[in-house]
């Protein structure tokens, strides 16, 4: 399917969906974020893609929401379409791991969007931010949340009360992004990282989202109750056979998603 607002390639199980709005700084407009949402579930069933990367350019993954397009709309207009509720439901949804490759600005919906992918690898340009403060508005798809249990409160709080950006260094010290890496290689190790992945089993590629996603949502012992019935749940599958008997034979395994 061709998009207008994104660019997507896929090439040995690992598709690059590039935001593609560079007039704009890629601003999350309502044209992009449902080809976004339309391309992530195309991914989840096309057996071509085991992982997704999620880019931007190399000035911007993405400069927030479309201001222009939000400037003039009321609060039964956001309240009643709930403005990129219905998208980012769609992009948590995905069980297939998304990477996001951050270079240049990473701001306010963009930030957002990143930290909802399931880790960061960061370019050494990129700069993150909440600076929906300076519109007389709050992150509104996660920011306040997320990077909260990112970060940590103090840091959280200083970025969305002034509105400042954090550049890449500070963004790994503080748990934002999983590494930094040279702006011209972003693509390269995020797609070695993804074809890495890619080699692994998807079933548990999937119990592995689904483990580390739940400590966000729930007490520390029903995680460790809910890893420990998957960790016995894996036992079940070929794969985990398939793992534990070319370890033991001394070759590399070769997982049928079974
Ligand atoms: C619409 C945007 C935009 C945005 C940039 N542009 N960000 N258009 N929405 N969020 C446009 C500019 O208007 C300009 O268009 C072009 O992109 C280049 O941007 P410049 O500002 O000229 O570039 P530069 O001077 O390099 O500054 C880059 C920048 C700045 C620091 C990123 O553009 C900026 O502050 N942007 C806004 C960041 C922001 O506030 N994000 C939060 C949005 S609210 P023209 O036509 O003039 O060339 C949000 C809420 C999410 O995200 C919740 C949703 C439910």
């Amino acid at each position: 399917m061709a998009y207008e607002t994104l660019n997507v390639e896929i090439e040995d199980h690992v598709a690059i969906v590039r935001l593609n709005r560079p007039e704009a700084l890629n601003a999350l407009n309502a044209q992009l974020m449902s080809e976004l949402a339309d391309c992530l579930r195309s991914m989840e069933v096309n057996d071509k893609v085991r992982v997704t990367i999620l880019t931007g350019s190399e000035k911007a993954f993405a400069a927030g929401a479309d201001i222009t397009e939000m400037a003039e709309k009321s609060f039964v207009d956001v309240f009643t379409e709930d403005l990129f509720s219905a998208e980012t439901d769609q992009i948590l949804r995905c069980r297939k791991p998304i990477i996001a490759a951050v270079a240049g600005y990473a701001l306010g919906g963009g930030c957002e969007l990143a930290m909802m992918c399931d880790f960061i690898i960061a370019a050494d340009t990129a700069k993150f931010g909440q600076p929906e403060i300076n519109l007389g508005i709050v992150a509104g798809i996660g920011g306040t949340q997320r990077l909260t249990r990112f970060v940590g409160k103090s840091k959280a709080m200083e970025m969305h009360l002034t509105g400042r950006f954090m550049d890449a260094e500070e963004a790994e010290r503080s748990g934002l992004v999983s590494r930094v890496v040279p702006a011209k290689r972003l693509i390269e190790e995020a797609t070695a990282a993804a074809q890495k992945i890619a080699e692994k089993s998807a079933l548990t590629t999937m119990v592995v989202k689904e483990a580390v996603n739940r400590s966000y949502e729930t007490t520390l012992s029903e995680g460790l109750l809910f890893e420990r019935r998957v960790f016995h749940a894996l036992f079940a599958t070929e794969d985990q056979k398939e793992g534990m008997n070319a370890f033991v034979e001394k070759r590399e395994p070769q997982f049928r998603d079974k």
